[in-house]
């Protein structure tokens, strides 16, 4: 009896202590709710606009064994047209002969016109928490800042493009790796979180229109830009797969995926992550 009582006791003050940390949670989130509400309503504020800047900077300037700067670069809308090319990105590059999304192609031009080694440029591509985001991701962040306000409207029409999408379709869905997670374990249900983050629901194309276009995004907890790849890259890692490397089929196939689940969505890049 006596052992009962305690045990209903403790059971009680468990459930008491949880419902209280989920109010706390409550009031937290909404706190951060406003507090991103604020900075939103002050769009100079995104610090991720300073990387932008400097990607537009690194763009301009002429660099690696060829001093060649990357004006030349096509990134689908002829040689140096950078406004609205990322709307329409992943996109099938002849020269390359494959589906490339922003960062992958950003990492083909430094490698075929100013002559880096893209193997080293994939060796440790992504900061640690508090350092800025590196060349290559801040060009990302310009080349995405000059489509921002436009609706994604990648094509996805031909063959391989098709082939991406599909592809991405089928790794978002399969389940492997240790803890035997897929993409969906986390993304395929409206509502769900990880303590104070929301998963968003990214095979709906409401959610996916919401939340997709605000990539490269300044990522508060991390006080740095965080791009698409590294985004893939880190959710990869939560599933203890394997390093996802940046220009990788697998995240190529992945962000054609989400981006197509996304089309007619509306790009605010940078965006502002908690
Ligand atoms: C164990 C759960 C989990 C799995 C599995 C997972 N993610 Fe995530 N994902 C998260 C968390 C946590 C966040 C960050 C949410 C935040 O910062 O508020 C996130 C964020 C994201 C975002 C950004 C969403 C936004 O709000 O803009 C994308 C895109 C994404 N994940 C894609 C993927 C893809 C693709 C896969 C499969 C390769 C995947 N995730 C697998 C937990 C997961």
């Amino acid at each position: 009896m006596r052992t009962r009582s305690i045990l209903r006791a403790a059971f009680c003050a468990v459930i008491v202590s949880a419902s209280a940390a989920i109010a706390q949670d409550t009031d937290t989130e909404k706190g951060i709710e406003k507090y991103r509400q604020m900075l939103k309503e002050d769009p100079w504020s995104n610090p991720g606009l300073l990387d932008a800047d400097r990607g537009e900077t690194l763009w301009r300037t002429a660099g690696g064994p060829r001093k060649a700067s990357l004006e030349t670069c096509d990134l689908g809308k002829g040689p140096g047209k950078v406004d609205g090319a990322f709307a329409e990105m992943p996109r099938y590059f002849a020269d390359a002969d494959r589906v490339m999304d922003v960062e992958t192609r950003i990492l083909w031009c430094m490698e075929k016109i100013q002559g880096l080694n893209a193997a080293d440029l994939v060796k440790k591509p992504y900061p640690g928490g508090g350092r800025p985001v590196g060349d290559l991701g801040a060009i990302a962040t310009y080349v995405a800042s000059k489509s921002s306000g436009m609706k994604y409207s990648a094509k996805f029409a031909l063959a391989k493009e098709k082939d991406a999408v599909a592809l991405g379709e089928t790794l978002f869905f399969r389940r492997s790796g240790p803890f035997d997670f897929s993409c969906s374990t986390c993304h395929a249900a409206s509502g769900l979180r990880i303590r104070l983050q929301g998963l968003p629901f990214l095979a709906d194309s409401k959610e996916a229109k919401e939340v997709v276009g605000e990539w490269p995004a300044y990522r508060v907890s991390n006080a740095h830009v965080m791009t698409m790849q590294h985004r893939v890259y880190d959710c990869y890692w939560q599933m203890r797969m394997p390093e996802a490397r940046l220009g990788s089929e697998a995240t190529v196939a992945l962000i054609s995926y989400l981006t197509k689940v996304a089309s007619g969505g509306e790009i605010a890049a940078p965006g502002l992550k908690r």
